[in-house]
């Protein structure tokens, strides 16, 4: 089965909004230059404070740069509330968003995210409709103590317990070494597809060989324009997660060329 590749881009705590507007009409320039099928599925997650600002620069041109989705970082899985200083799916979707990236490992490192918590945000992000990019991924200890593929499995059970087989097959999720972020220290491609393979397994158990084939699973950890070929050639790498080679328009616009080359 063919699935359709997502680069995304997580710029994390980064961008005021003029910065953050900038920044995604120098990808939506390179993307008006494509149609929608010609191009991966592009997702770029901006602070909470530019989510509208970058929402307003979309357009309606025709052309792929219409397509461009927009995710929020994180958001509460309650619907309001008296929850200072959270930001409930309802909110994120009317700033603009069709995506929501959860479990990120530095939202469960500095923020301490439960599995539990990542579950009721992904059942809450489906329920209002939206699409959550859930993150999983082992500490350099972990692979070192042999720990990985066990660690993960039980991450993604964890996520998506509960949740029908319709609603996984649209989620998505990212595999990120914790190791491989931000470190520029990129987990080589026949790895990370082995582990992306093993979690595509457990997604067939939990929710159905439908499903497995649907959910789009991508790697992250330093990706960049001169790794993302040899990535997208791996049979269940299905796109990316980019943090730091994210921010720039140059940078991000060739990982997407790059994909195009391989895939799509
Ligand atoms: P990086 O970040 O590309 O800078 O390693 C990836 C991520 O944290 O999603």
């Amino acid at each position: 089965m063919s699935r359709k590749p997502i680069i995304a881009g997580n710029w994390k705590m980064n961008l005021l909004q003029s910065e953050a507007k900038a920044l995604f009409d120098g990808i939506k320039d390179f993307a008006k230059g494509f149609s929608e099928s010609q191009l991966p599925g592009i997702v770029i997650a901006p602070t909470f404070t530019s989510l509208s600002a970058v929402a307003s620069e979309k357009c309606n041109c025709g052309a792929g740069c219409d397509k461009i989705a927009i995710a929020a970082q994180n958001c509460h899985w309650k619907s309001s509330g008296a929850y200072t200083g959270e930001v409930s799916v309802e909110m994120v979707k009317d700033a603009g968003c069709d995506y929501v990236i959860i479990g990120h490992s530095e939202r469960r490192q500095y923020f301490s995210e439960t599995d539990e918590m990542i579950n009721l945000k992904a059942k809450s992000i489906l329920a209002g409709g939206l699409i959550p990019i859930i993150c999983c991924g082992e500490t350099l200890e972990q692979r070192e103590s042999g720990i990985t593929d066990s660690h993960i499995a039980s991450q993604i059970k964890a996520a998506l317990d509960g949740i029908s087989s319709e609603d996984v097959a649209k989620s998505v999720i990212a595999y990120e070494p914790i190791w491989a972020i931000g470190t520029g220290k990129t987990c080589d491609a026949n790895e990370a597809n082995r582990v992306i393979a093993m979690i595509r397994n457990v997604v067939k158990e939990v929710a159905g060989v439908s499903a497995a084939d649907s959910i789009r699973i991508l790697y992250g950890g330093s990706v960049k324009p001169s790794t993302i070929e040899e990535q997208m050639s791996k049979s269940d790498i299905d796109g990316a997660l980019v943090g730091g080679a994210s921010l720039t328009a140059e940078s991000f616009n060739e990982i997407i060329a790059n994909t195009m080359k391989v895939s799509v």
